[in-house]
């Protein structure tokens, strides 16, 4: 076999519920994926020794050593398939996910890393096992194997498939200049937190405490099983949102913009700065994009609809 290519989808979180930090400093969610029509391609070839190669969007900001997730996912399965002979690789990513921009483009990539090389070497792992090994190296890759629209709980890594793929929603995505980092982000938000939290100066009224576990929103549940975008639209919600905008500023713009041009919803991507419009269908997708695009409050838009299939081999030929 001379090479494997796999594609493998962006997501969305419908929902991002996020509890206080934990002891691993990592923090408790609960979320709903959704896996978007914005695909990487990742090649994996036998190599005299481990490489990457990154083209496409933002390449220059992916890691090109050690540090690149898709080389620290094959380490990781190189060892727990050792007697399979697993040789040294090439990776080659072409990117069309952004970096950095909330859309768990780097989990991906590591996660069609894992599905590639799984067939290369033909080790047989399950999807189950696969995603196992995935969430060492990142929270997302265990969904980006999985694809479609799923719960995720503990760090996300916890997945719960939940929707028949029937119903397609039609998104725009509008790109920033600029990109954020997840921790900076969630840190933001305990920050955020611990200041409400405190009772304020030269007043008797207490803080907010802060929130108890997260909890799936059944309202949005409801709306996704239901098919109806003008449902869904108004129960999009990222507890991240206001740690991304205290951040990066122009994205309350950005919002506001989608929303006067006729999005149904509107919220930040993950931990930013990507921000998701919610349309009714394919043609008011394609007239928000064009106007969004006209409005200069983004870099760049892209339309995507979802659910799609996670990571999966593309057939030679
Ligand atoms: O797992 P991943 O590499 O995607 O996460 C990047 C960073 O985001 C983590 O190191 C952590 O700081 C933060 N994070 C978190 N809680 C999560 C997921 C990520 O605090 N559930």
């Amino acid at each position: 076999m001379t090479g494997v290519t796999v594609r493998v989808p962006a997501k969305l979180n419908l929902q991002l519920a996020v509890g206080p930090p934990r002891a691993d400093g990592y923090h408790g969610l609960v979320t709903v994926f959704h896996a978007v029509s914005l695909f990487d391609q990742v090649t994996v070839e036998p190599a005299a020794r481990d490489g990457v190669t990154v083209t496409g969007e933002g390449a220059d900001r992916v890691p090109a050593g050690q540090d690149n997730l898709a080389l620290r996912a094959i380490s990781a399965l190189r060892a727990a398939v050792r007697d399979r002979g697993p040789g040294p690789v090439h990776v080659t990513i072409a990117k069309r996910i952004p970096v950095a921009a909330g859309l768990a483009g780097g989990s991906a990539d590591a996660a069609a890393a894992l599905v590639a090389c799984n067939e290369l070497w033909a080790a047989g792992l399950s999807q189950q096992r696969l995603g196992e090994i995935g969430a060492t190296v990142g929270s997302d890759v265990a969904f980006a194997l999985l694809g479609g629209t799923a719960v995720g709980r503990g760090r996300g890594e916890q997945l719960t498939p939940a929707l028949a793929p029937a119903t397609q929603y039609h998104w725009v995505l509008a790109f920033a200049d600029g990109q954020l980092s997840t921790p900076e982000v969630y840190a933001a938000l305990d920050r955020l937190r611990a200041a409400r939290a405190a009772p304020s100066a030269g007043s008797d009224r207490p803080g907010v405490p802060p929130p108890a576990g997260p909890g799936l929103d059944a309202a949005l549940m409801s709306a996704l099983r239901s098919g109806d975008a003008a449902r869904v639209g108004p129960r999009l919600s990222n507890d991240l949102q206001p740690a991304a905008v205290a951040l990066f500023p122009a994205l309350r713009k950005t919002l506001t913009a989608g929303l006067e041009l006729g999005a149904l919803g509107a919220l930040v991507a993950g931990s930013g700065p990507t921000c998701v419009f919610l349309a009714a269908n394919r043609e008011r997708a394609l007239e928000l994009a064009v106007s969004l695009s006209g409005a200069g409050v983004c870099r760049s838009v892209a339309r995507v609809s979802g659910p799609v299939p996670g990571a999966a081999v593309v057939p030679a030929g």
